[in-house]
């Protein structure tokens, strides 16, 4: 089952879309467009068995500071392939694990990134973070730099099934980060969740979705588990007859919309849920949702 995090999804995209035609994007950007950042940082301390993300493993700051400067030229680069300067509405970094940089160097990306860019004052910069590494410091330091919304990795709250994926995070290191984030002034918070995890059964499911909404965030994403072992050797390491079959996933799947719907979450697409006074579930209501990463 493909993942639906980018449209068109990753297995329609084509080769012949290629540096040209992206350059050649960014050269009709007009300054009356508004637009959106993303930065992508493709680093984790440790290997989480279900990731179908980008990402690699590394226990050396070389690697992410080299790639930091890289950022830096390209916030530059892409800057300066767009004629007038346009008005940045929103920015996301996404990972990997962005909060894997340095406090110091994510602050001066964005300091980078409101020196080439006009960022509209309502802008919204949100950041993915792993709750087991993320540092009072940092949080701290995210809210300094602007950012104003939290996406925290939970997955599951079963100490079984975290085990199957090699990702152990008691629920109180969850409860811990988003203590840190909101007393920093970050308070719009974002908790991803995923079903069809290896021996997670429906009670498992359904126990995490009840412990994220005790952590009151205004929004839920829960993700289907997409297992491609051929593209990511890593999740060759899940046992394949844990998995719960297609049956099962559909039936958790629907458990989590209508207890999540019973909690007073509104369903946005497949996999999202928000708050009904939150800002998608706004759009959702006046036919203004649109897509972005
Ligand atoms: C790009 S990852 C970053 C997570 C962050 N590094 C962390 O450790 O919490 C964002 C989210 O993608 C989801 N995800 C990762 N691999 C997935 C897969 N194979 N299938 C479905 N969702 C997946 C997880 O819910 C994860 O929190």
């Amino acid at each position: 089952m493909p993942r639906y995090t980018s449209y068109p999804t990753v297995p329609h995209w084509q080769a012949d879309v290629a540096n040209d035609t992206y350059r050649d994007w960014l050269a009709a950007v007009a300054e009356s467009d508004t637009c959106s950042l993303y930065f992508h940082v493709p680093f984790c301390s440790a290997m989480c068995w279900y990731c179908g993300c980008h990402t690699k493993i590394v226990n050396r700051y070389q690697p992410i500071s080299d790639y930091t400067a890289v950022l830096d030229q390209e916030v530059a680069l892409v800057a300066g392939t767009i004629p007038g300067v346009p008005v940045v509405n929103h920015v996301h970094w996404g990972g990997g694990t962005p909060t894997m940089l340095l406090p110091e160097d994510f602050s001066s990306l964005m300091e980078a990134a409101r020196r080439h860019f006009r960022f509209a004052e309502d802008a919204e910069v949100a950041v993915e973070i792993d709750p087991r590494t993320i540092t009072k410091r940092m949080a701290s330091a995210l809210s300094k730099a602007g950012v104003t919304r939290a996406s925290i990795g939970a997955q599951d709250f079963n100490a079984h099934v975290l085990k199957a994926v090699n990702r152990i995070q008691p629920y109180e290191i969850t409860e811990r980060a988003i203590t840190w984030l909101r007393d920093a002034g970050i308070r719009a918070i974002n908790i991803d969740l995923m079903y069809g995890l290896p021996s997670q059964s429906m009670d498992d499911v359904i126990r995490s979705v009840d412990l994220a909404h005790a952590l009151a965030p205004d929004r839920m994403a829960v993700f289907g588990y997409a297992h491609v072992p051929w593209k990511m050797a890593h999740q060759r390491m899940i046992d394949e007859a844990a998995l719960p079959d297609s049956l099962e996933r559909v039936t958790q799947s629907d458990a989590v919309a209508s207890r999540l719907t019973e909690h007073d979450y509104r369903q946005i697409g497949l996999d999202h849920f928000a708050r009904p006074n939150d800002d998608l579930a706004v759009a959702m209501e006046h036919g203004r949702l649109r897509r972005n990463f």
